[in-house]
């Protein structure tokens, strides 16, 4: 296994929508209690709903190589929900299991959130389901803080709570460093 250092995080474009597609579908298979949305909706959607999100300007999806490989997908989106335009929604990561547990999900967070700042956005969101601990160890590191839950029915049938966590982009949060082992 390369070095967290060693992959190259970068923004994808609607030419690469079929391995976006096939990336998302996989993540959406392995961890159908771990997103909004499931396998079977998304499977049905044409490419157009592919090529539209990652050609969007209110919208970026980053992918992390390990060579030729993507290991690790996620998603800044402009908040619809917010009229003001100035929240950040984050979603759709997800790291292969064989890169899982050496901090990428810094690197994650790292280029959306460098995306919303760019963008002159001040608030980012995230939303984690309550028994989903690596997610949650993940967004607490980087600063968020939890402002709401609710019961939620995800994907997998399962009923748990849906939390919701948003951080300030207008002032700069230390963010926890990684552990280091002796
Ligand atoms: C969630 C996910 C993206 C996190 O990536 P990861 O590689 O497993 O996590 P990382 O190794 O980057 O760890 C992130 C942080 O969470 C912490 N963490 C990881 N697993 C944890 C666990 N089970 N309990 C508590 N904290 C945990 C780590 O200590 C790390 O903090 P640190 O950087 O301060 O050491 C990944 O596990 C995944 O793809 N899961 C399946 C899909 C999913 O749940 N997506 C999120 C939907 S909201």
């Amino acid at each position: 296994m390369p070095s967290a250092n060693s992959l190259v995080i970068r923004r994808l474009g609607p030419d690469e929508w079929e391995q976006v597609r096939a990336f998302r579908l996989l993540a959406l298979k392995a961890a159908p209690g771990s997103f909004f949305v499931s396998h079977a909706e998304t499977a049905e959607k044409p490419p157009s709903y592919w090529t539209n999100m990652l050609g969007d300007e209110e919208a970026a999806l980053f992918g992390l190589f390990d060579g030729d490989c993507l290991v690790a997908l996620t998603a800044a989106f402009v908040d619809r929900d917010d009229p003001s335009g100035g929240t950040a929604f984050l979603g759709m990561s997800f790291v292969l299991p064989s890169h899982r547990g050496r901090g990428l999900a810094r690197r994650l967070f790292k280029a959306r959130l460098d995306w919303a700042r760019a963008r002159g956005l001040r608030r980012a969101v995230v939303y984690s389901r309550a028994s989903n601990l690596s997610s949650r160890g993940a967004i607490e590191c980087q600063g968020f803080v939890l402002t709401d839950e609710v019961d939620h029915v995800w994907p997998d049938g399962e009923r748990d709570k849906d939390l919701k966590y948003e951080l300030a982009l207008d002032v700069q949060v230390a963010v926890k460093p990684p552990f280091t082992p002796f």
